[in-house]
C-alpha cells in the first residue's frame, strides 16, 4: 500500500507543522493550516529540476569574477527606475498586485518592447489566443518573443533549453507546479519549490526571471514571506481600480534603492508611462474652492505635488465620522487633536473627510501641513490661495517640523508655477532663499499658519 507523506502549512506565513494547529504559532493567525501532500512513497524521489547546475566550491573573494552589474533597459523608463536603473542579469524579480491591476499587461508590454534579447513569456492563466488578443491591443513591432502556456516546471525547463531566451516571464507563480511535490498548484509548498527552481535557473544561467504573484485579500503577497526572501527584487503594483493610475513600488531591491516608484496610466492600448506625475495629481480647478491644499511630497527620490481635499461638516448623528482615502486615518485623528488643542478649533461635533487626489496613497510626513490647511480651509469655508503649497510635518505640540530634501520640494513647486511655499522654520537654515523666485515662508507653530492663510 502506498503511503502518502503530508505536512501542514500555514497559508498565511508558510510555517510548517507535522499536525494540524488551530492557531499558527509563527504569525498568530487562526485557521490557516492546510494539509498538503509532499510526496507519495511509491513515486521516485526526484531531487532536482531538469537544468544542470554548475559544480560549486568555496572561492576566495578576489578569485570571484566581477559580475557585470551592467543594466539592460526593459524598454520602459518607469520600470527601469523602480528596478534601480534597469534589469540585472540573473536577477529574480517578483511583481505582486491584486487581480486585474495590470500585472499581465505590464509584463506582456515589457516582453513585446524588449530589444536585443529573446523573451519567453510563460502563462498559466491565459490561453495563447487571449495573449495574442492582448498583444494586438497593446501593439508591437517585430519582437523576438515566444509565448508558452504551460504550468509544469519540468516541461518549462525543457522548453527553456530549446528556446534559449534572454529573459523569462512567469505569469503567475501560483499556477506553477513541480513533479517533485504532489500538492496542488498555488499551495505553499508548491510556491516554495517552484520559486526555488526558478531561482536556481536564474542564478545558474544568468537569465533574469520575472515572477508575477497575486496578492491576497489583506494585501500580502500570496505564498507570502517565503517568496520575498528568495527573490532579489519585490515590486508591488497598486492603484485604485476606479482611477486609471497605477503605481509600481519597489519593496525590496538587492540591486538598488528600495524606495523607488514608477507611475503608469491604464489606457485601452495598455499602460502609458507617466513621466510628470504632478500634473495629473493636481486636479484642474478654475475657481477657488475651500478645503483644498497642495503638498510638495517626495516618493522615492521623486518630488510630486499632491492635492489634498478635506470636507468638514456638522455631524448629523452622534459620533462624528473621520474618513480618509489615501491617507492614514490615525494620522488624521492626531492632526485633528492638534488642531483642537492648539487652534481652539472645535472639531468634536464635525465629520471630517479627507481625500488624496488621483486615488494614490502617500505616507510622506510632509503632507501634514497641507492636510491641516485643507481642514482649516474647509472648516472656515474660506478657499486658500491657489498659488500656495506646503511641505512640513506637524508635531504633537503643534510645532511645524522640518522635512528632508526641502530644496527638491521647493524646486518642484516653483516648476509648477506656485508663488509661495510654507515650510518649517528649521528648514530655512542654510537655505539660499534668493535662489528661487517662489516665496519661501518659514513657520514654527500651527497658530502662525492660521494667521498667514486667513489674514
Ligand atoms: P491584467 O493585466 O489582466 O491584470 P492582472 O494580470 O494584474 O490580473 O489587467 C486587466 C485589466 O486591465 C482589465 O480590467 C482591463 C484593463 N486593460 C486596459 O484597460 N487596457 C488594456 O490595453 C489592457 C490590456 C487591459
Ligand atoms: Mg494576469
Amino acid at each position: 500500500m502506498s503511503k502518502v507523506k503530508t505536512s501542514f502549512y500555514c497559508q498565511n506565513c508558510g510555517a510548517q507543522a507535522p499536525k494540524w494547529l488551530g492557531k499558527c504559532p509563527s504569525c498568530g493567525e487562526w485557521n490557516t493550516f492546510v494539509e498538503e501532500v509532499i510526496q507519495r512513497s511509491d513515486s521516485p524521489v526526484k531531487t532536482t529540476g531538469n537544468f544542470k547546475s554548475t559544480e560549486s566550491r568555496p572561492k576566495k573573494i578576489e578569485e570571484i569574477e566581477q559580475g557585470n552589474e551592467q543594466r539592460t533597459s526593459t524598454g520602459s523608463g518607469e520600470l527601469d527606475r523602480v528596478l534601480g536603473g534597469g534589469l540585472v542579469e540573473g536577477s529574480l524579480i517578483l511583481v505582486g498586485g491584486e487581480p486585474g491591476i495590470g500585472k499581465s499587461t505590464l509584463m506582456l508590454q515589457v516582453t513585446l518592447k524588449m530589444k536585443g534579447r529573446r523573451v519567453l513569456y510563460i502563462s498559466g492563466e491565459e490561453s495563447e489566443q487571449q495573449i495574442r488578443m492582448r498583444a494586438e491591443r497593446i501593439g508591437y513591432g517585430d519582437p523576438d518573443c515566444y509565448i508558452l502556456t504551460e504550468t509544469n516546471t519540468q516541461s518549462i525547463f525543457q522548453h527553456l533549453e530549446t528556446v534559449q531566451p534572454g529573459m523569462v516571464v512567469i505569469d503567475s507563480i501560483q499556477t506553477l507546479q513541480t513533479n517533485i511535490i504532489e500538492s496542488t498548484a498555488g499551495s505553499i509548498s508548491q510556491i516554495r519549490e517552484t520559486a526555488a527552481e526558478m531561482q536556481r535557473f536564474a542564478k545558474t544561467t544568468g537569465v533574469p526571471v520575472f515572477l508575477v504573484g497575486h496578492i491576497t485579500k489583506d494585501g500580502n503577497l500570496a505564498g507570502p514571506k517565503i517568496l520575498e526572501h528568495m527573490v532579489d527584487t519585490v515590486l508591488q503594483f497598486e492603484g485604485d481600480r476606479n482611477y486609471g493610475y497605477r503605481i509600481i513600488r519597489c519593496i525590496k531591491n538587492r540591486f538598488g534603492s528600495a524606495s523607488e516608484l514608477g507611475i503608469f496610466e491604464m489606457r485601452d492600448t495598455g499602460l502609458r508611462e507617466v513621466t510628470n506625475p504632478s500634473e495629473i495629481l493636481l486636479s484642474q480647478r478654475e475657481d477657488d474652492v475651500s478645503g483644498v491644499a497642495v503638498a510638495s511630497t517626495i516618493e522615492g527620490i521623486r518630488p510630486m505635488l499632491i492635492e489634498t481635499q478635506a470636507l468638514v461638516s456638522t455631524a448629523a448623528y452622534g459620533t462624528p465620522q473621520r474618513s480618509c482615502t489615501g491617507f492614514d486615518t490615525r494620522r488624521l485623528n492626531m492632526l485633528l487633536a492638534v488642531l483642537e488643542k492648539r487652534c481652539g478649533f472645535r472639531l468634536g461635533t464635525k465629520d471630517v473627510f479627507l481625500n488624496i487626489a488621483g486615488g494614490i496613497s502617500v505616507d510622506d510626513p510632509a503632507m501634514d501641513l497641507a492636510v491641516i490647511s485643507a481642514i482649516l480651509s474647509s472648516g472656515e469655508d474660506i478657499p486658500l490661495n491657489q498659488h500656495i503649497c506646503f511641505a512640513a510635518e506637524v508635531g504633537l505640540s503643534g510645532e511645524i517640523r522640518p522635512v528632508n530634501r526641502i530644496e527638491q520640494r521647493i524646486a518642484e513647486a516653483e516648476k509648477l508655477g506656485f508663488k509661495q511655499i510654507l515650510i518649517s522654520k528649521f528648514n530655512l537654515k542654510g537655505l539660499k532663499t534668493d535662489k528661487w523666485v517662489i516665496r519661501i515662508t518659514g513657520v514654527s507653530k500651527v497658530e502662525e499658519v492660521f494667521g498667514i492663510l486667513f489674514r
